[in-house]
């Protein structure tokens, strides 16, 4: 099959260009970027048809497979400006993990530097989009899904990818604000051997009852345990967790059933690029209930594209609770925001070359 090059993608830009949002009412996902990009895959012809249209719905079949059968995976990542210039993080990476995703749930890879290629192409037609006021992001949600008009369960053969872009708002308004995240020991979100790993929408469809649960007795978030003893943490929702004990961080490792996090590995290289001890091992909650009762227990934080960093000020598993460094964030956490979001805005020197223009 031959290869996609810039040169294949098909422009068909909107004669009805959308007004640009308030920027500082912004919140998340919901308003879209005047454009797409999509194309098609099928066994015989591999990835064609690329395209970058006008943001506009999709029509399905009542029988679209993913509907019935949930075989989708997906990216979140985001597109800022940094010194007059749009510029992408880490990118790659996240491309490769949605090929990841894809070969677990079945889907077919994507050429990773024809998709950096088609994004970069979609953000110079969208550029005037991506927000400028302090804190606020292009959000990029790339996905693919079985398009298949078939009842049968069986891998898709129509296979559509997507990305579409939505202006956001900036996490925290007023600064980091701690979080209080309750402790999830009745339901599970991934076990090993299952999807866990790979950005899949069922994932997420399966946490939404915990989330329910969490958000009732007023907690933001669940702290997802391991599947087969709940003994051991996980992540949250939509973020991997940090634990800062007696000077050491802790994070749990990559056990096949929690995602492995761009923003996380990013923090383990700058942590230990800062000289800090940084444990990637199994974290017994029980360990941390421990330090907590010893006055080890320093700060958490999760990490996510969408927060970068995010302090965690409280835990309750029903039971036991123990609040965090009094409830207020620490200084490794804010530390670790100031010196990632530096990087990403340009602010700070890149030692690591991960902040990447969109036009060259
Ligand atoms: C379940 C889950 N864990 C962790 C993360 C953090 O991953 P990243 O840092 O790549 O955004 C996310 C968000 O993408 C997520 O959905």
């Amino acid at each position: 099959m031959t290869k996609l090059t810039k040169q294949d993608i098909k422009l068909e830009l909107t004669k009805n260009p959308k007004e640009k949002p308030d920027q500082s009412a912004l919140g998340f996902g919901q308003i879209f970027s005047d454009h797409m990009f999509q194309m098609d895959w099928t066994p015989e012809k591999g990835w064609h048809n690329p395209r970058i249209e006008e943001y506009s719905p999709l029509s399905l079949s009542p029988a679209n497979a993913t509907l019935h059968y949930g075989q989708a995976v997906f990216e979140g990542m985001k597109a800022y400006i940094a010194k007059g210039e749009a510029v992408l993080f880490r990118p790659q990476e996240n491309f490769k993990r949605l090929n990841k995703s894809a070969e677990r749930m079945a889907l077919p890879q994507l050429d990773e530097e024809f998709a950096l290629t088609a994004l970069k192409e979609l953000l110079k037609v969208d550029k005037d989009w991506i927000p400028t006021a302090d804190g606020t992001s292009l959000y990029i949600r790339p996905f693919m899904f079985a398009a298949d008009e078939y009842l049968g369960v069986k891998a898709g053969e129509k296979v559509k990818f997507l990305i579409i872009l939505s202006p956001s708002g900036a996490y925290f308004k007023d600064g980091l604000q701690p979080n209080k995240i309750f402790v999830e020991k009745e339901y599970v979100r991934a076990v090993r051997g299952g999807t866990g790993f790979a950005k899949a929408a069922g994932n997420y469809a399966g946490s939404l009852l915990g989330q329910q649960k969490a958000a009732k007795l007023g907690y933001a978030q669940t702290l997802w345990l391991d599947g087969v003893e709940q003994k051991y943490v996980e992540e949250v929702g939509a973020m991997n967790i940090f634990f800062k004990v007696d000077g050491k961080f802790l994070t749990p490792e990559l056990n096949g059933s929690i995602l492995p996090g761009i923003t996380r590995d990013s923090i383990i290289q700058l942590l230990k690029h800062n000289g800090e001890s940084v444990e990637e091992r199994k974290v017994a909650i029980a360990e941390l209930y421990e330090a907590a009762e010893n006055g080890k227990l320093e700060e958490i934080f999760g990490s996510g594209t969408a927060a970068v960093v995010s302090p965690v000020g409280e835990l309750f598993d029903g039971e036991r609770k123990v609040v965090v460094n009094n409830f207020e964030t620490g200084q490794s956490t804010k530390d670790v925001y100031e010196q990632l979001t530096g990087i990403q805005l340009g602010k700070v020197e890149d030692p690591f070359g991960w902040v990447e223009k969109v036009e060259e």
